[in-house]
């Protein structure tokens, strides 16, 4: 069966659906003539934007996973993908109540309202390799030890394993996929609270310098619809159920080499290097780059983008959109 056939008609609930990747997968899903809902608490200080859904053709159903009422947006789900979150590392050690509220609690409460109403949905949950920490091998596999490094990757681990044991005790066909850092259009480019990816488009694209902290360190950039593909052929992909698996993106590059890279997309700019901030210091990981060969060996995904393409396509993506992202 083709991609189009499998998605057909098929009733999607993506979480975080007005984010940079949950409107990505609204925009696919649609296209592919699945019908799909995007359900987002538009928070602010997140990628949450009204706009990102626009062409979609997926309604925006505006609830918080922490006290909404779930049942009517949980009946008869055929797939969700679970990418809403609280992200931002910095914001965790600062409020790691709330954190853990959206990573964990509200994890529950939906784990709770899909039993319920979808008892045989799939879940595709969006993870995060923050929780290995400062790597001590790289490439990182799946088998790599857990070591977060600060309060997000802690509440994004219990996530995980709230969704896993979801999978064991009641079969529930759910995939996790440890993301690494992503990019692409609808990325927050307002400020660097998504990645620090997003300021250097905007300063790029306004002309001016940006910041690069540190610059030798390691990392394997994933382009949106390279994520995108992984997160459908997850779904896809029976045989991936009840699995963690490590996503990675293109070849990993230093900062610094993807400082020029971004300048030369851009077609000109300039950069500062500078050390890291103290507060920042204290919970960046240093290199990392992913082993996802398990992943790709369970359902032939592998990324096509290749950085130079990707940040091309980025920046020209927002180019004629920038003041809609400020
Ligand atoms: N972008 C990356 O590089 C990256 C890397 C690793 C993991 N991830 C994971 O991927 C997922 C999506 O990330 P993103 O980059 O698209 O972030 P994003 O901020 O663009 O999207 C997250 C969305 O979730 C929504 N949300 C947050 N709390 C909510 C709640 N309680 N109820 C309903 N909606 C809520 C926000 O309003 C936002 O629109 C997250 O789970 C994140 O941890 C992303």
């Amino acid at each position: 069966m083709n991609r189009a056939e499998y998605w057909r008609g098929k009733r999607v609930l993506v979480t975080g659906g007005a984010g940079f990747l949950g409107s990505g997968l609204c925009h696919a899903l649609g296209a592919l003539g699945a019908r799909v809902t995007a359900l987002d608490a538009m928070l602010p200080g997140t990628g949450a934007l009204e706009a990102n859904l626009d062409g979609s053709g997926a309604p925006l159903v505006q609830a918080d996973l922490r006290d909404a009422d779930l049942a009517p947006l949980t009946r008869d789900l055929d797939v969700v993908f679970n990418m809403a979150a609280q992200t931002s590392h910095a914001g965790s050690m600062v409020d790691p109540f709330t954190d853990l509220a959206i990573n964990g609690m509200a994890q529950l409460r939906l784990i709770a309202a899909l039993r319920e109403g979808s008892p045989r949905a799939a879940v595709v949950h969006a993870s995060t390799r923050q929780f290995y920490g400062t790597p001590r091998y790289l490439p990182v596999d799946e088998a790599h030890p857990l070591a977060p490094p600060d309060a997000n990757g802690i509440s994004k681990l219990a996530g995980e394993q709230y969704w896993l044991q979801e999978h064991r005790i009641h079969g529930r066909p759910v995939m996790a996929l440890r993301l690494t850092n992503c990019y692409g259009p609808r990325l927050r480019v307002r400020d660097a609270r998504q990645t620090f990816l997003g300021i250097w488009f905007r300063r790029l694209l306004e002309g001016e310098p940006f910041e690069v902290w540190g610059g030798a360190q390691l990392r394997d950039l994933a382009y949106l619809d390279d994520v995108v593909a992984a997160f459908l052929a997850a779904a896809e992909t029976p045989a991936c159920a009840g699995i963690a698996f490590n996503l990675g993106g293109a070849a990993p590059v230093s900062l610094l080499d993807l400082a020029r890279a971004a300048v030369a997309a851009n077609g000109g700019g300039r950069f500062a290097t500078r050390e890291f901030p103290p507060d920042r210091a204290a919970i960046d990981i240093g290199s990392y780059h992913a082993d996802d060969s398990a992943f790709r060996a369970a359902t032939g995904w592998a990324p096509r983008v290749t950085l130079e393409d990707g940040l091309r396509r980025s920046l020209d993506w927002f180019r004629p959109r920038i003041s809609v992202y400020l």
